[in-house]
């Protein structure tokens, strides 16, 4: 393939990953933005493989490591659950990271293109900064994979005087640095680019580390974020437009989410950065603790809930983790449908940071082909409460706690949440009185109006459909 059919090939691969953007912004049109973004990843292979840069016996490497690696892929994508996806994309940022150190480490020794004077400071900058947002992302973001799955505790691991650890660190990446532009041989910058390495390294994991269990989306936003910053790194270290392009994308529509999640917890991203907030042991409520909530739980049967709901003439449900643990969209949508057809007012209210993933929820309920204009976000209804019949809370813990406003020593004080609390009724379903995943009590089950459907989400709705079609 000619130069120039390369680079209009890469052209039309950009406008594509923007059109995806565009697409995957809204539930309505996000098919039509994978499609773009697939078409879009493909031309982009294929122009790079058979572009003018690789030659001779290149392209069969090429050919195995994509053969190898595609395979891991499409196993870990048909083996993985839908509440296990977050797990997955934090561990796919690591390889991003991973692939900047090693793609930086290779372009240092490698001795085939000699850079001379001012080429070559900012060549060896482009390694420098390249390996050390790759690492950063690497270890990050196997720290958030571990955090996510539960394979390490959710609580935030404060050392003394971390902060001044990471400026100590900071100062002397900034040091190794200068060491590394001015060494005079090749073999003089390798002991400050491996100290460099293994700071960014230790930097990563201790800022998640740090990060409390409610703190989480934004930090797997961020991740996402940084990873496409590395992915840029790697493109300048390679010369490659289209990695650079797309990097970019990648690095600021992650900030930009970062930023909505950042808002949607009432948080700064400078104070999740600082870490410690939510104690994520996702217990049960601590009975004693002065800050626990009193009070006795009304549990209600399948057979009331039905009746509650077939009396209502407006209702709100609030899906949160639990109903994607319980794969339970399905039933809920066959609920739904026979409530509408008795003429209740059914909406779905969505909290920006419900599941473990952005738009985890909408995801869901567009499966079960829940129509659009009944899914609201929590701005949208967090009002209507009042009127509101039946709020029926299917396997949602965090996003529906009272404490968020009214205990401002809470770990999730400020938070906005959505207030189903006052509707006539409210109704939680889950298995147990377990906190959520910022592992908080929860004083919405305590209330007058707060009845408890104890059980498994898709198995206590099963038995509300079978009332109500009898
Ligand atoms: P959570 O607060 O985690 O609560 C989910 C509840 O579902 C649990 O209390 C659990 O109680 C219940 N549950 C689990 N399996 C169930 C099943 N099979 N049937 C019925 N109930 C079940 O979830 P949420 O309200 O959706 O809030 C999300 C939390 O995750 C927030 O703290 C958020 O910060 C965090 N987070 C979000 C993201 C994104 S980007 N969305 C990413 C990482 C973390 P039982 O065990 O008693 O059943």
């Amino acid at each position: 393939m000619s130069a120039s059919l390369a680079t209009v090939s890469y052209i039309g691969a950009t406008i594509l990953f923007i059109l995806s953007l565009g697409g995957l912004s809204n539930p309505e049109t996000s098919r039509r933005g994978n499609w773009y973004g697939i078409v879009g990843m493909t031309i982009a292979v294929l122009a790079t493989i058979f572009g003018p840069r690789v030659t001779g016996g290149g392209i069969a490497w090429i050919i195995i490591a994509m053969t190898v690696g595609g395979a891991v892929g499409l196993y870990a994508a048909k083996k993985v659950k839908m509440t296990q996806m977050p797990e997955l994309v934090a561990l796919m940022h690591s390889l991003v990271g991973f692939a900047a150190c090693t793609v930086g480490y290779a372009s240092y020794i490698d001795n085939s293109i000699t850079f001379e004077g001012a080429a070559k400071a900012i060549h060896e900058m482009e390694i420098y900064v390249g390996i050390l947002i790759g690492a950063v992302t690497f270890s990050g973001s196997v720290i958030a994979f571990g955090k996510l799955s539960g394979k390490i505790n959710g609580k935030p691991l404060l050392l003394p005087m971390r902060h001044f650890i990471n400026l100590a660190g900071l100062l002397v990446v900034i040091w190794m640095g200068n060491v590394f532009i001015n060494a005079e041989s090749a073999l003089g910058g390798v002991f400050p680019l491996i100290l460099m390495t293994l700071i960014s390294l230790a930097f990563g994991v201790h800022m998640v580390m740090a990060i409390g269990g409610a703190d989480m989306p934004v930090v797997v936003s961020m991740l996402n974020s940084y990873s496409g910053w590395a992915a840029a790194a790697t493109g300048f270290m390679l010369s490659n437009d289209l990695l650079i392009v797309t990097g970019a994308l990648v690095g600021s529509s992650g900030a930009i989410l970062s930023y909505i999640m950042c808002r949607a917890m009432n948080r700064n991203f400078i104070s999740v950065i600082a870490g410690g907030f939510g104690t994520g042991d996702g217990g049960s409520a601590k009975k004693g603790d002065a800050q626990a909530p009193a009070g006795e739980v009304v549990p209600v049967s399948a057979a009331d809930t039905a009746e509650m709901l077939k009396e209502s003439k407006s209702v709100i449900i609030v899906p949160g983790y639990g109903m994607a643990v319980a794969q339970a969209q399905h039933t809920v949508y066959e609920i739904t449908k026979l409530l509408r057809e008795k003429g209740v007012n059914v909406r779905f209210g969505i909290h920006p940071v419900a599941g473990r993933m952005p738009g985890h929820m909408n995801v869901l309920l567009a499966e079960a082909k829940v129509p659009y204009d009944i899914v609201l976000e929590m701005d949208e209804l967090n009002d209507d409460f009042p009127a509101t019949d039946v709020a029926m809370v299917i396997g949602a813990n965090d996003i529906v706690n009272p404490a968020a406003q009214d205990d401002p020593d809470s770990p999730i004080a400020g938070m906005p949440v959505l207030e189903v609390w006052k509707a006539k009724t409210s109704i939680v379903m889950k298995r147990s009185m377990a906190s959520g995943y910022a592992g908080v009590d929860n004083p919405l089950f305590y209330k007058e109006n707060n009845r408890m459907l104890f059980g498994d989400a898709k198995k206590m709705l099963d038995e509300v459909l079978a009332v109500l079609k009898s």
